[in-house]
């Protein structure tokens, strides 16, 4: 099938209240019609994900976001004609057109308009925002190719297959306060970027809600994960371990390794990332290693992503 096709049977899909997996250009979305409660109860659902943990809603055109949430700052304008289409999320006031289901009851939605034409092609032919969380299991790695999702969730009722994204981690989370934005989730869009257009904030939120951006432990494996030092080099035997590589000095003698970067790129770590934990968790080797990098720019993004997955097995 190709690809016009499997959008038009996704959109009629999403019309009729069922879920459907789509590429963004960050990672793969669940998504359903995010105004109807019962569609998004399905995405929870087939994730296995906790009612406490709120969705992002995805549209295709700035004038879109008026109709579901308010707009109580103009500078909302300047960062999403600056960012959008593109991987940033904005948390704003909702309207009470949007179930409380998506929000988990908050009084707020994140929205964003995804910067991949087969994502935006969906929202449009739907006719309705979508609401989507990334396309795992709770907890479980991120999927950024059509296979992680048949993995992970086998009984959606239709999967569009648009090859591997582009971004790879997922969407840059904001929040908008009287000083300038807070950041909630890290992402390739990085404070510096974000400064450009208005200042950081100096407030930070207290962390009420226990949401996968806010969570210890996440993007996990299912095999054991470390982030890689000498510490954890003196305890595993490296011949049965998997090592998710930057800078490439570190390979010898590992059972497998993945390249992520060949250029020494941040976005080319950020890209594969997701990928690499994959194929290691489908490997045969026992443990997995992962490279870290400095918590700069994207690198933060990247660190936040690797500790979480490292976070349960901790040594
Ligand atoms: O790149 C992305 O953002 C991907 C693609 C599919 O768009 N989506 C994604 O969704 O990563 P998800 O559900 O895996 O993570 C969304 C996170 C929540 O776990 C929570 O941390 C935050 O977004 N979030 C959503 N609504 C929020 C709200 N009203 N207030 C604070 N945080 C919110
Ligand atoms: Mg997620």
């Amino acid at each position: 099938m190709n690809i016009y096709e499997q959008i038009k049977i996704a959109a009629e899909y999403i019309k009729k209240g069922k879920v459907v997996a789509f590429p963004t250009e960050t990672v793969y979305g669940l998504g359903a019609n995010a105004l109807n409660p019962n569609a998004v109860a399905r995405i929870f659902e087939l994730k296995e994900r906790p009612s406490f943990d709120p969705l992002i809603v995805h549209i295709a055109d700035i004038s879109q976001i008026d109709k579901i949430a308010i707009i109580n700052d103009e500078r909302i304008y300047d960062i999403a004609n600056k960012f959008w289409p593109g991987p940033l999320t904005i948390i704003l006031p909702k309207r009470s057109i949007i179930p409380d289901i998506v929000t988990s009851g908050l009084p707020t939605v994140g929205i964003r308009i995804p910067n991949n034409p087969i994502a935006l092609e969906l929202i449009r032919n739907s006719e309705c925002p979508i609401a989507a969380p990334s396309a795992n299991k709770f907890g479980k790695i991120s999927p950024t190719k059509a296979s992680h999702v048949k993995k992970y969730i086998p009984d959606v009722d239709f999967i569009i297959d648009g090859g591997k994204t582009t971004v790879g981690i997922e969407s840059t989370i904001i929040k908008l306060n009287d000083d300038g934005f807070e950041i909630l989730r890290h992402g390739v869009i990085t404070e510096d970027d974000l400064s450009k257009v208005l200042p950081k904030s100096s407030i930070k939120t207290e962390n009420k809600i226990l949401a996968s951006g806010m969570m210890k432990s996440h993007y996990s494996p299912d095999k054991k994960f470390y982030l890689l030092d000498e510490n954890i080099l003196s305890q595993i035997d490296k011949s049965k371990a998997g090592l998710i590589s930057f800078t490439g000095k570190y390979n010898e003698g590992f059972k497998k390794v993945i390249q992520c970067s060949h250029s020494n790129e941040l976005l080319e770590y950020a890209i594969n990332i997701f990928d690499a934990m994959h194929q290691m968790e489908e490997s045969d080797v026992e443990f997995i290693l992962a490279e870290p990098v400095e918590e700069k720019g994207i690198g933060k993004a990247i660190m936040d992503r690797l500790k979480k997955a490292a976070y349960k097995h901790k040594k």
